[in-house]
């Protein structure tokens, strides 16, 4: 397969009806004192982090009312179709969050949704502010950008409880294998407790588990190849991963499919599950609670994942038509500076996005993560819409939800072999 667009990043190349469902007062005429931002933040640790972006606008525009039109549903998998309804249907939010790369390009910019913003990044001197290969590579199009990133998420970590391992005698050290994990799942699972919790009721979740996995066996230059067609989906490392990804199943909290992923990162918290390989707005959830770095709860690398970075970038686009055109643009300059995030990361679990920030703000696992961003290889990530297409994003999805249930390796890969296939065809 080639998902080899310019914007297509392997981020290594870097570093190496809603009609119904639209707030009643979204459609006021331009020149209306209001913003509607579109995003699905909607858990715990995302609203606080969002009610800090907010804070931070209102500081700087007073007046203005904000519309918060967040639709709930970890990984945006319910937001984005409502989006794209009112996108279609020619009734835009003013702004909405978005992933980079293909999500941003794809799904938005192509169809003529959004305007380009590149006066702020001269005016504001985000030119220098953002890493340029980041913007250049993923958010523009014909020299035109199209969204300011409000944070930078770590999609491959692995959390767990520190007391429920210490409890059983399990340590963790810096990094762990897959051998090592599957240990601490076995002597868990011999006293009673589920590993590895996971909350797919949104699919999406166990997806994110299958992608870290994947990574922890191809490697980084492994995901370059995939993504940039020199390996397929049907490779025996790839099914390797398939088979590990299988074994995992084995040690899931049973409930995992009533769950979304912030309950199951509350199950952890509760003790009720040791292990959860999640992006690190979990982190935002651990934080919202009070929770202790190290005491309550750790992190490493997912397994075989250490020196890679799985980039889940989130960014806020303008609309089109924007209702409200001034005051979008004083959202996303508002994003853009440092004040908003400092504000903002420290609460969502994610890295700000300017490089100019001031690490002392943060705490233990935001240095953790900044670092790895610094030295790590970058990658793209496929669940959260980075890395290709939305068609095969979906695919990986639906592949995943069969292969759960029928653990049949030679489907689920070439069910994605197909699916790369359709997915060029398409273009
Ligand atoms: C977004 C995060 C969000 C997570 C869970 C990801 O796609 O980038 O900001 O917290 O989904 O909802």
């Amino acid at each position: 397969m080639c998902f080899k667009i310019s914007h297509c990043f392997l981020l290594v190349a870097l570093a190496t009806c809603f009609f119904l469902l639209q707030p009643a007062d979204s459609a006021q005429p331009a020149g209306e004192n209001k913003l509607e931002i579109f995003s699905w933040w909607t858990s715990g640790g995302e609203s606080a982090a969002l009610n800090a972006l907010f804070d931070v606008y209102k500081k700087q525009n007073a007046g203005v009312e904000i519309v918060n039109a967040a639709v709930s549903g970890g990984g945006g998998s319910a937001a984005r179709p409502v989006l794209q309804t009112r996108l279609a249907g020619g009734n835009p939010p003013d702004t909405w969050q978005t992933h980079p790369g293909y999500e941003l390009i794809g799904q938005y910019v192509d169809p003529g949704y959004c305007e380009p913003i590149n006066e702020l990044y001269k005016t504001d001197g985000w030119d220098t502010a953002f890493p340029k290969e980041l913007v250049v590579n993923l958010m523009t199009k014909d020299r035109k950008i199209y969204s300011v990133l409000a944070g930078i998420h770590r999609g491959n970590v692995l959390w767990y409880n520190t007391k429920l391992l210490e409890k059983n005698g399990i340590k963790v050290g810096d990094q762990m294998t897959f051998d090592q994990s599957f240990a601490a799942c076995d002597k868990l699972k011999a006293v009673g407790v589920p590993a590895l919790g996971v909350g797919d009721s949104g699919i999406w979740a166990s997806a994110q588990l299958f992608e870290n996995t994947l990574l922890g066996v191809i490697g980084a230059k492994g995901w370059v190849d995939l993504f940039d067609g020199s390996m397929q989906w049907d490779d025996p490392k790839v099914k390797e991963a398939m088979k590990l990804f299988a074994k995992m199943q084995d040690y899931l909290n049973p409930d995992h499919t009533a769950l979304s992923w912030d309950q199951a990162i509350k199950a952890l918290m509760d003790g009720k599950v040791a292990f959860s390989s999640m992006g690190d707005w979990a982190d935002g959830e651990f934080l919202k609670a009070n929770l202790k770095e190290k005491e309550d709860f750790g992190w490493v690398s997912h397994p075989g994942t250490d020196g890679s970075f799985i980039v889940v970038a989130d960014g806020f686009t303008l609309a089109k038509g924007a209702p409200h055109k001034e005051a979008a643009m004083a959202w996303l300059k508002s994003i853009g500076s440092k004040e908003a995030q400092e504000a903002f990361n420290p609460l969502k679990g994610s890295i700000p996005a300017r490089t100019d920030v001031d690490r002392s703000k943060f705490d233990g696992y935001h240095q953790w993560s900044m670092d790895s961003f610094s030295k790590d290889k970058l990658l793209a990530s496929c669940v959260h819409g980075e890395a290709a297409p939305a068609a095969f994003q979906q695919a990986l999805n639906d592949a995943v939800t069969a292969f759960v249930v029928d653990k049949n390796i030679d489907n689920f890969a070439n069910t994605l072999v197909e699916a790369v296939k359709e997915s060029q065809s398409a273009k």
